[in-house]
């Protein structure tokens, strides 16, 4: 069944409900659960969808993936009771949706041994009691309400099975309780400047599988003065939140994520150049690589807001959107267009951008075209004043079906399939606006805001990026008529073909990476209130998007490195010395920054709390395994 398009009006996720009785009337105070749910995802008469979602525990009818939005007031704080809730009618814990890896570093809640690779792990999907935490990405918050990885929650079920146990009971608590069964508060300062954060799942080992099952909500931030005037910007009906983010679907609604490593079998070769992941190595042994995670997912249908390729009804105004890349693994290129499908595409109306991760830009800036990796947020003006009645405009994306920024062909990638991933949205233009747009037109903004001074850095800190072979070979595939896999041809003499590993790592004092896995001490640790550059160099074939807790960094700059004869940084890394800024829409402060292949990006924070936090690539499939690092601000026992 092919989905069609453009059915579903665009959900415009309310504001979540408050909850009474928080016994401190200077904050606002929200009891939040995750349950799951059924949705109707895909236009009917297609099947509904089950997922997870989050909503105000009291009120059933709040329960939405995307979540309600979270609106929160510049200086006063907010505080959440998350409450896992992933239970059935009768108080019994439900199983995960989806094939969960117990092979890679996870948050085992039957505290096994926790380990690196496969070896004497249990490789088949976990069956048990799923552990949950959030994080608010963007916040700056104390470390006991960040949503360490390592601090999940389990459901207080009643089936909880002997020897099972939360691991959030060891963070000190806001107003100091005890831990609930279940559940976690956890509190938010808002002393930051105003912006659009995110908050979802942040589970070790299992934050893909988390978010793809549908815990991700907007947060917005306003007030203070590093928020504009509310008759600057289009505002009410007419400021719209965009969650983008791909799935996929089996026949009967249900959400379809890859169960095992032959997800990629009839991909990998055909039009992805992710491998095909054999279970066996050649000589016949296990392999020692994850039987169910994949380096890297791309799925076939565009979400927003939680409905596939959603229309919006648009008056000729200005329109403010607040966009979210909330996919795994997937970049996008956004673009307005009135072709859907012609490539590339003749953009229709520029995109001026106001905002991205941490607050408004110093001047906006306009583009035709808007790069946004996973987890970046882009706040945008777009003005349909003068596009005709019924003439409608396409959201499209012009970036590839698979990882961006370099690998085998240079910079030289195919556009998304224009008739899936390479589309989003419909804005149907209905005629003129119903009252009166008070709002600035964009090129006449000259006042957004400077960028806050973030001191003279103390430190500059090289860390790297860094990508493992797995050593397995492969060869080709034998297929059947319709390109699917039969058999694996493995060549022993063939190239070593197994997925990659990407790793975070230090940089030695010789200039050469130092890959680290999660599970080692810190190495990133900044005293509290330094200012520090980080200089990460990036020694993989492909972009990510890194992003750091705690902080709103900005950008300095990036800086190709000295290649060697196979293209890849030469070793020591050199860099050449022709570093470009910023991009454009980069000149806020921002938490998550696209790192290319073979290059070096710095970016400057100031790191303002001590505690205990995390910086990881938020590619989701990577974040999991296993490209994430602790950051231990200030002394450990702070
Ligand atoms: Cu959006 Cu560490 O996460
Ligand atoms: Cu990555």
């Amino acid at each position: 069944t092919t989905i069609p398009k453009y059915v579903s009006r665009l959900y415009v996720p309310p504001a979540m409900p408050k909850t009474l009785n928080a016994g401190d009337p200077s904050v606002d105070y929200y009891e939040i659960a995750a349950r799951q749910i059924t949705q109707q995802v895909l236009p009917k008469p297609l099947p509904k969808t089950t997922l997870w979602a989050y909503g105000s525990s009291s009120d059933s009818k709040t329960f939405h993936s995307p979540s309600y939005n979270i609106e929160a007031k510049f200086n006063r704080p907010v505080r959440v009771k998350w409450i896992n809730d992933l239970k059935d009618g009768n108080g019994n814990f439900l199983p995960h949706l989806l094939p969960v890896d117990q092979t890679v570093h996870w948050a085992n809640p039957a505290g096994g041994p926790e380990g690196q690779d496969s070896m004497g792990m249990d490789p088949n999907p976990y069956t048990g009691p799923v552990p949950l935490v959030t994080h608010l990405h963007g916040a700056d918050v104390v470390w006991g309400s960040d949503g360490y990885p390592e601090s999940w929650t389990l459901p207080a079920a009643s089936n909880i099975p002997a020897g099972y146990a939360s691991r959030g009971s060891h963070w000190k608590q806001i107003d100091g309780s005890e831990d609930e069964a279940g559940a976690a508060t956890y509190q938010y300062t808002n002393a930051q400047r105003a912006t659009h954060m995110w908050f979802h799942d942040h589970t070790l080992g299992m934050t893909r599988n988390n978010v793809y099952a549908g815990l991700t909500g907007n947060y917005f931030l306003r007030g203070g003065a590093s928020d504009l005037p509310s008759v600057a910007l289009p505002k009410g009906d007419f400021e719209i939140p965009l969650l983008i983010q791909d799935r996929a679907f089996n026949s009967d609604g249900s959400l379809f994520y890859p169960g095992d490593r032959a997800f990629f079998e009839g991909l990998a070769k055909k039009k992805l150049r992710i491998p095909f992941i054999p279970s066996k190595t050649v000589d016949g042994k296990d392999s020692d690589v994850s039987p169910i995670w994949n380096p890297e997912y791309f799925s076939n249908v565009m979400l927003v807001n939680g409905n596939s390729w959603p229309k919006l009804d648009v008056e000729q105004r200005r329109y403010r959107f607040r966009i979210l890349n909330a996919s795994d693994s997937r970049f996008m290129i956004l673009k307005i267009a009135k072709d859907p499908t012609a490539r590339p595409a003749t953009e229709a109306s520029p995109i001026w951008v106001v905002g991205g991760d941490g607050g408004f830009q110093p001047q906006p800036a306009k583009v035709n075209s808007l790069l946004i990796g996973p987890a970046e947020r882009v706040d945008v003006v777009v003005d349909f004043t003068h596009v005709p009645k019924d003439s409608p405009l396409y959201l499209i994306n012009e970036a590839p079906d698979e990882p961006y920024g370099g690998g085998e062909g240079g910079t030289d990638y195919a556009y998304a399939d224009p008739d899936t991933t390479g589309q989003v949205m419909k804005f149907a233009v209905i005629g003129p606006a119903t009252s009166k747009d008070e709002s600035v037109p964009p090129e006449q903004l000259k006042t957004l805001l400077a960028a806050e001074k973030l001191g003279a850095p103390l430190t500059v800190r090289k860390v790297s990026i860094n990508e493992m072979e797995s050593g397995t070979v492969f060869a080709d595939y034998n297929a059947d008529a319709n390109g699917n896999l039969v058999s694996i041809i493995e060549d022993p003499a063939g190239i070593p073909f197994g997925p990659t590993i990407s790793m975070l790592g230090t940089m030695d004092n010789t200039g050469a990476p130092a890959p680290l896995p999660w599970m080692d001490p810190a190495t990133e640790n900044p005293g509290n209130g330094a200012t520090e550059i980080w200089e990460i160099y990036n020694f993989t074939e492909d972009a990510h998007p890194i992003h750091m807790h705690l902080v709103e960094f900005q950008v300095q700059n990036r800086e190709p490195l000295q290649p060697d004869l196979n293209g890849m940084p030469m070793l020591p890394a050199t860099p050449l010395g022709a570093a470009r800024g910023p991009e454009a829409w980069e000149l806020g402060s921002k938490d998550t920054v696209i790192a290319y292949p073979g290059e070096v990006t710095r970016v400057k924070a100031r790191f303002d709390r001590p505690g205990l936090y995390v910086w990881h690539c938020h590619i989701l499939s990577h974040e999991d395994n296993d490209m994430m690092r602790p950051i231990c601000v200030g002394s450990q026992d702070d």
